[in-house]
């Protein structure tokens, strides 16, 4: 039996006892054997690749992924609080998880991410089935704590460190099999008014290039094809190269077929970033640009720091170096003291900018946010019925740019058959487009030239040339 063990142990492995499921090895680590993890993901991109993370640490003492709750020693929630319906949804999933724990006592269920950071030891008063309450900067520590919680059932919870080190020890253990994600920084610091991030995910951090790299490397060996690089704020990357820099280095690496970022401020988009993807091989053309509102008023309250007219300039400048690009966004209705002027301009906004596609958001009060305390909150029905009207010009918009790619023809990459019809395939375009096309000999990760014959709201169809 030792020798089994000591072949998926550490370097200096010296086995100092046994029990049931656990050996414990002069490292100080208790390494497991064959125990099993549920991840559940709420949240943004950053979230699924600190889930990836958090598993990579996992793995080292003995868990592997399952998809089967009945099967799972351990289940980590990793959880998001942008908006009021996140943090609802997060609390549905633990109360659910009362029997479970009620059923199987030696099951340990572990809540991380942005609520937890935010939350902490609440989290537990109000929930005392859960385990360990673990932040947003402590997600290197999760093998540790979850060793001790194996050792001694007790409850356990850190958030103190927010800003805490960008864990670069471990290879993610990523899910997927084409496209993946790459943090290159964590943490923000442009305090808009309205969001919760900059508390609960601390202060701008930069991995270092040579980290970056090595992640993107490992990522392509084990197959991805696409490589979308991510941070709150990607231009504000400080890692001892500039973003557009470390982008162009990141596109020489070999197995990279697809290049993206996200998530790009207005401020700091720099003219250096455009000339990077007009002369990139791998980079998308496709630019996510949040502008969230189009009133300079309510920008100012929202402390975005740029005007409408600076952003139509911006947006000038993007499409004339870079003809085929898409541009995306994110909006707010309903932030405080929105008047229906306001929104008007907003709508007349993005008909002037003709998004490719928006996400739409009513606005959500999170309170220690400076807005939380703004006078003139809008009422329920009113950001609804704005919500509507928004998503309803916005859909037009977003169909008649994809009435205008009809009969042309893109460059797809395949990402499998689709959940409902297998003889369907599903893939994207350069510029971040669903597409559906009928099967032939195509495989997940191939590129394949498809001529568009549908145009929907949402996504085309067409087929293989
Ligand atoms: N760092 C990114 C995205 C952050 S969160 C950026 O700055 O663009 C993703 C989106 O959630 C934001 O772009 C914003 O549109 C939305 N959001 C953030 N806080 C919100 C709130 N309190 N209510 C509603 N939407 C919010
Ligand atoms: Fe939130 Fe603004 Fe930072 Fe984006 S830039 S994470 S919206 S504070
Ligand atoms: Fe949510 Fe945190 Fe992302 S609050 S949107 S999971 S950074």
């Amino acid at each position: 039996m030792t020798s089994t063990l000591r072949a998926s142990a550490c370097k200096n492995f010296s086995v100092l006892s046994i029990t049931r499921r656990d050996f414990f090895c002069s490292c100080g680590i208790i390494r497991g054997m064959n125990k099993k993890l549920k991840l559940i993901t709420y949240g943004c991109q950053m979230n699924v690749a600190d889930s990836e993370r958090m598993a990579g640490f996992l793995k080292q003492i003995g868990y592997s992924l399952t998809e089967d709750l009945d099967a799972a020693d351990l289940i980590l929630i990793n959880t998001c609080c942008v908006r009021a319906t996140a943090e609802d949804k997060v609390f549905g999933q633990i109360g659910r998880f009362k029997t479970l724990k009620r059923q199987k006592p030696t099951l340990i269920l572990g809540v991380t991410g942005c609520m937890a950071q935010k939350e902490g030891a609440d989290l537990i008063k109000r929930a005392p089935h859960v385990d360990f309450v673990l932040g947003t900067g402590q997600s290197s520590e999760v093998a540790r704590v979850v060793q001790t919680i194996e050792l001694e059932r007790k409850h356990f919870v850190d958030t103190s460190n927010v800003s805490g080190d960008i864990p670069s020890e471990v290879f993610p253990l990523r899910g997927g099999q084409v496209s993946t994600f790459v943090p290159i920084m964590y943490g923000c610091n442009n305090f808009c008014t309205y969001c919760i991030v900059p508390y609960v995910r601390g202060r701008e951090r930069s991995r270092k290039p040579e980290e970056i790299f090595a992640e993107v490397k490992q990522a392509a060996a084990e197959g991805f094809k696409e490589i979308t690089l991510l941070g709150q704020n990607v231009n504000s990357y400080a890692g001892g190269v500039t973003f557009a820099e470390l982008l162009t280095a990141v596109d020489k690496i070999d197995g990279v077929e697809r290049l993206r970022f996200m998530t790009s401020h207005p401020k700091d988009l720099s003219d250096e970033l455009i000339v990077a993807i007009a002369n990139g091989q791998h980079i998308c053309e496709h630019i996510h640009l949040p502008v969230q509102y189009g009133s300079n008023k309510i920008l100012k309250r929202m402390n975005r720091v740029y005007t409408v007219e600076g952003y139509l300039k911006l947006v000038d400048k993007i499409r004339a170096a870079l003809p085929n690009v898409s541009l995306t966004t994110d909006l707010i209705v309903g932030f405080p003291g929105e008047t229906e002027d306001d929104f008007q301009e907003t709508l007349d906004f993005i008909k002037a900018v003709k998004f490719d596609a928006a996400f739409t958001f009513i606005y959500s009060k999170r309170s220690g946010t400076p807005a939380a305390t703004f006078d003139n909150q809008i009422d329920d029905e009113t950001k609804h019925r704005r919500l509507d009207e928004l998503m309803k010009v916005q859909n037009a918009i977003s169909l008649e740019k994809n009435r205008a790619l009809l009969d042309s023809v893109v460059e797809v990459l395949v990402e499998g058959a689709s959940k409902t019809d297998d003889k369907i395939f599903t893939g994207r375009t350069r510029s971040n487009k669903l597409i559906l096309f009928e099967h032939g000999n195509e495989q997940a990760g191939d590129l394949v030239n498809i001529k568009i014959n549908q145009a929907q709201t949402w996504l085309l169809k067409g087929e293989v040339i």
